[in-house]
């Protein structure tokens, strides 16, 4: 019904909360960026959704900048992907609101991601309990197909889901009901051997290089094996981390190193700082580059607000007139 021209939409967001590591990259960059070529793909930056976590407006915008930087960097190419900032598309904001009404209280208040966030000592605000209305107001506003997930945020999906059909039963059929796809977990360690993630500390940035990348990397926990000892490579965390660089030759090769013994966890951490460094090294001079021009991030973002308003003011003329409100002229009816 939409004009959609059959195109499949997909679409993620990222929040602009720190730097990003190697848990972000082999969990959800790496895909984003491979899926640019094939569909229509929408990615954002939640500064609506960090605003839960972050009250720091110094903060938030350097935040914002580095990971679009990033992004950039890593070869999100904003001709192809819509790339913007969440919160220049405020109809998000009034879509949230309207999804509010159709939201079920106990849907909300089912959601494991708040009751973590509150354990963790984040603020119980009503904007974090709702975080996941205005999540499938993101998705929804785009009418998108898919949404790529890692395993935390399929709750949200199902939610989306359930908003979704919820709305098309009150109103009519508005939404296509978004899909997600779990990206097969990439195993990704932390410098502690727990899952690699901010909120343990124990992160390898993408873009850290030189002396700093070299000492987190040789304070990745090992067990205390000499170095003419045999060595299980299955349960090393600098193994696992290299092999998501290396080819399977490779992987094989260290894989026999490890198990005839005559290498030391300090050898190891040094082939994969070499990894890190080579996959690293284009996206890094690259990330120089474009941030050494103040004004590239703001246009780029500008421009992907250009687009993706567009579709959002399409997406909100059906659904006002879906719910009954006044229709609200459009500066060029249908955008296209
Ligand atoms: N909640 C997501 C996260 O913390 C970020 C996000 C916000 C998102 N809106 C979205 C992801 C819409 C996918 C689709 O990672």
């Amino acid at each position: 019904m939409t004009n959609d021209k059959g195109q499949k939409r997909i679409l993620s967001g990222v929040q602009p909360t720190g730097k990003l590591h190697l848990g972000n990259y082999f969990g959800a960059i790496k895909q984003h960026i491979a899926l640019q070529n094939e569909a229509l793909c929408f990615y954002f930056i939640a500064d609506y959704h960090a605003l839960t976590t972050i009250r720091d407006p110094q903060a938030l915008r350097q935040n914002v900048r580095d990971v679009a930087l990033d992004y950039l960097a890593l070869g999100l190419d904003a001709d192809k992907a819509i790339f913007f900032r969440q919160s220049d598309v405020p109809e998000v904001t009034e879509l949230a609101w309207i999804l509010a009404t159709v939201t079920n209280m106990g849907l909300l208040e089912r959601a494991v991601s708040y009751k973590e966030k509150i354990d963790k000592g984040i603020d119980a605000s009503v904007g974090l309990f709702t975080y996941p209305v205005l999540m499938a107001a993101d998705i929804l506003l785009y009418r998108s197909h898919l949404v790529p997930v890692g395993r935390d945020q399929v709750q949200h999906l199902e939610m989306t889901q359930d908003i979704a059909g919820r709305f098309n039963r009150a109103f009519g059929e508005v939404f296509p009901i978004p899909n997600y796809r779990l990206d097969k977990e990439a195993k990704v360690p932390g410098t502690d051997g727990q899952k690699m993630s901010k909120s343990y500390g124990n992160t390898i940035e993408i873009f850290a290089e030189g002396k700093g990348l070299k000492k987190t990397v040789m304070s990745i926990v090992t067990d205390s094996k000499a170095v003419a000892e045999p060595k299980d490579p299955e349960r090393c965390n600098v193994f696992s981390l290299y092999s998501l660089f290396a080819t399977d030759e490779e992987k094989t090769a260290l894989a026999a190193r490890y198990r005839a013994g005559g290498i030391g966890y300090a050898e190891a951490k040094g082939l994969l700082l070499q990894k890190i460094d080579a996959h690293f090294a284009p996206a890094r001079q690259r990330r120089k580059e474009l941030g050494s021009d103040a004004a590239y991030v703001e246009e780029v973002l500008r421009k992907g607000a250009d687009r993706a308003r567009k579709e959002a003011q399409q997406t909100m003329k059906l659904v006002r007139e879906a719910v009954g409100f006044a229709a609200r002229g459009l500066a060029s009816p249908g955008g296209r």
